[in-house]
């Protein structure tokens, strides 16, 4: 059975291992998310802590994905965490190959191939416009183009790169025409996300914006207003 689509433009908040987002408050901020999601009508998927995935996953009602995956098979691997585990713990998919978690090409691979049989979405994250164009041939589900330079800086790939934004657009949409192309890195307000949707972008990855933002139900409002 093929993974069920997110719908689009959509807002992937990657809460990585931030103080802020474990435990309870990373389930504030899902319950936040979930609010937001439904109240505006806007669509917004989170990747929480993992420790936290099985539990936020069976408690808020929007898309959950793994922050990361391993590319192994279900068995005799210490503290790895497996394709097959993260949908046990009711998640919509995973990230992959996040510039603070990379993996090998091969590895990338494993993980797009074997995820559509578990009904598992891939949002395979890339560096540059040649990685995005490898990742592409692999026809995972979405790709998020973010320099790591810009992660966690305050200032907006869209803005301060766009025509990394849309060159990757372009590129990935023509050797995949049916891939999600978000795009992240320094993502915090509605204009940033507005610059994004106009790059040809189909939404945006972001951490920090939210996650260590004073307000963080103010910084996703904001942020929503540019979709
Ligand atoms: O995964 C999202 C990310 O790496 C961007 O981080 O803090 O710049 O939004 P940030």
């Amino acid at each position: 059975m093929e993974a069920k689509k997110m719908g689009t433009p959509v807002i992937v908040l990657n809460m990585k291992s931030y103080a802020e987002s474990a435990g309870r408050r990373g389930f504030e901020l899902a319950k936040i998310c979930e609010d937001v999601a439904s109240k505006q009508g806007v669509n917004i998927a989170i990747c929480p802590q993992q420790v936290e995935l099985a539990r936020i996953a069976s408690l808020i009602n929007i898309p959950c994905f793994a922050q990361h995956v391993d590319a192994v098979e279900p068995g005799s691997h210490t503290g790895f965490v497996t394709l097959e585990s993260v949908k046990e713990a009711g998640a919509t998919g995973t990230l992959v190959n996040h510039s603070e978690h990379r993996l090998r090409i091969a590895d990338i691979d494993f993980i797009v191939r074997r995820a559509p049989s578990l009904n598992l979405l891939t949002i395979v994250c890339t560096n540059n416009i040649a990685v995005s164009r490898a990742v592409a041939e692999l026809k995972p589900y979405a790709i998020a183009i973010e320099p790591p330079e810009l992660i966690g800086s305050g200032k907006a790939v869209s803005k301060v790169e766009p025509e990394i934004v849309a060159n990757t657009v372009e590129e990935v949409k023509k050797l995949h025409k049916d891939c999600v192309v978000l795009c992240g890195a320094g993502v915090t307000n509605g204009e940033d996300v507005q610059k994004a949707i106009e790059l040809g972008a189909d939404g945006v990855l972001l951490a920090s914006g939210v996650v260590k933002a004073k307000d963080p139900k103010t910084a996703l409002l904001d942020l929503i207003a540019g979709l």
